[in-house]
């Protein structure tokens, strides 16, 4: 399906290319030959219906389905031209440029401050204390959440509201640099004011990393992306500009989810 495959972003460069990407788990096939590029510098909204193969489309992106037993992943998927399945690709290194953000906020039952530390320190992205508060200071800034917790680093991570968590969870992915960040229904657990406070943040991060947010809120896509790719039985039926896709979606399986006929 050439349609589904082109970057609707044209001016922006193409950050992740999938080509023909199929998982099965345990010998059912749950994704279908998946082609998409996805630019940088922008939010791509993965939508449709539940067990359609969004979280599985997402999790090749950082080799999670690696973790998966019985899960088996086939086709091509590059970032920046890298081919990320390839033998000479350290998982552990991939997950620190792809980071993930899930429904629950998952912060380590740590304090706020090594929450964010702790990447860094894996990695050595610091030679010296005075390293590692600028780093952490940073990623918190960049998450929004450094004016409310800048006096209570030492308080644990799980001592935060929800909406906090997940922010604490951004600043945590956001320590390590990463190049595109992956977000999996990361409002679900939110309320509507977190969820704001998500959202904005989310439009702040795009001018720098790739980001592609799975959502079940339509509205929630039409806010934040810029392209919207809709899934449908482990397919990738339909892609392009979010408008496009909500106000003249092309395929009848796109206009009969985005009218609510299922979903
Ligand atoms: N860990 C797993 N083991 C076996 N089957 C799975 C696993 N994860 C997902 N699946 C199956 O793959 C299909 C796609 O699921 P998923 O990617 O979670 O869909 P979505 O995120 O769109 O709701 C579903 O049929 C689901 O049951
Ligand atoms: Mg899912």
């Amino acid at each position: 399906m050439t349609d589904a495959i082109h970057n609707p972003a044209d001016e922006l460069p193409i950050k992740v290319a999938a080509r023909d990407v199929t998982v099965s788990y345990s010998g059912k096939q749950a994704l279908h030959n998946v082609s998409i590029d996805i630019p940088d510098r922008s939010v791509t909204a993965f939508i449709g219906p539940s067990g359609c193969g969004k979280s599985t489309f997402l999790r090749c992106l950082n080799r999670m389905n690696d973790t998966i037993e019985g899960a088996k992943v086939g086709g091509s998927l590059t970032i920046d031209g890298q081919e990320i399945n390839d033998k000479s690709i350290d998982p552990v290194v991939l997950r620190a440029s792809v980071g993930m953000v899930f429904q629950k906020p998952n912060p380590f039952p740590k304090s706020i401050y090594d929450n964010v530390a702790y990447g860094p320190r894996i990695h050595g992205l610091a030679l010296s204390r005075p390293e590692l508060d600028e780093i952490v200071e940073n990623a918190l800034h960049k998450a929004g959440l450094w004016a409310e917790v800048s006096d209570r680093l030492a308080h644990p991570g799980t001592s935060l509201s929800g909406g906090q968590q997940q922010r604490l969870v951004i600043a945590r992915a956001i320590a390590v640099n990463p190049e595109v960040i992956l977000m999996d229904e990361p409002c679900s657990a939110l309320d509507p004011i977190a969820t704001a406070r998500i959202e904005e943040l989310i439009d702040e991060l795009r001018e720098n990393y790739c980001i592609i947010i799975v959502t079940h809120s339509m509205q929630q896509a039409a806010r934040v992306s810029q392209q919207t790719a809709f899934f449908h039985m482990g397919n990738l039926v339909e892609y392009g500009p979010t408008e496009d896709i909500f106000t003249n979606p092309r395929d009848t399986r796109t206009q009969d989810y985005i009218t609510g006929r299922f979903g």
